[in-house]
């Protein structure tokens, strides 16, 4: 029975075939999802990349005053921001200080009425912004940096002075002679 022999063989044959057939595809398949799978991270740090570059061609120190600030005393820190007319005191022009300070802009006193950390228990835990209308921002940046980092180690104290410092660099820049 040689036909029959052959039939079979070539049945064998054409059953191995697909097999091996569905194996490639199976492992074209396979490799195309994990090439899918990469795909996604690789445009996810992408993206990050682009946030990252984005923010570094900002300037910190602007960046901060106007997402903090610039409610009260203005995008152009001269003290007409939207905020200020919902207050009893009017925020300063901050663009005048070293001009009423003697051309001098006093850096130690800023950083003190930034920081707000010398200002006495009862004033510091009277209402959100203490009993003065300034907000502590000393305090605000901690709790908002511990939030951020959470278990990961970091300085809180280099955090809070970083920014407080870019805030007031940014401010000297923009005193008017
Ligand atoms: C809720 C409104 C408000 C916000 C927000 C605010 N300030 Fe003030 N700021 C004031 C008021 C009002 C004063 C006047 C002093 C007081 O509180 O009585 C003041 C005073 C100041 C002074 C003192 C100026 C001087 O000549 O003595 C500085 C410096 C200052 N703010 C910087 C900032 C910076 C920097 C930020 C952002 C981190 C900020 N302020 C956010 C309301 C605000």
């Amino acid at each position: 029975m040689p036909i029959h022999r052959n039939t079979s063989r070539r049945a064998q044959a054409t059953k191995t075939a697909i097999y091996v057939a569905t194996l490639t595809i199976g492992a074209a398949l396979a490799a195309l999802g994990s090439l899918a799978a990469h795909a996604q991270p690789r445009d996810d740090m992408r993206e990050q990349r682009r946030d990252q570059q984005r923010l570094q061609a900002q300037d910190f120190g602007q960046r901060e005053f106007n997402a903090n600030c610039a409610a009260c005393h203005g995008m152009d820190a001269k003290g007409r921001g939207p905020v200020a007319g919902f207050l009893t005191k009017n925020p300063p022009d901050l663009t005048t200080v070293a001009k009423r300070n003697g051309g001098v802009f006093p850096m130690d006193r800023l950083y003190r009425v930034v920081d707000g950390g010398d200002l006495p228990e009862g004033a510091q835990s009277a209402g959100p912004h203490g009993n003065r209308e300034m907000p502590i921002w000393g305090r605000d940046y901690r709790v908002r940096d511990a939030e951020y980092f959470g278990d990961a180690p970091y300085n809180p104290d280099a955090m809070v002075r970083g920014r407080i410092l870019a805030l007031l660099e940014y401010l000297n820049r923009v005193q008017v002679k």
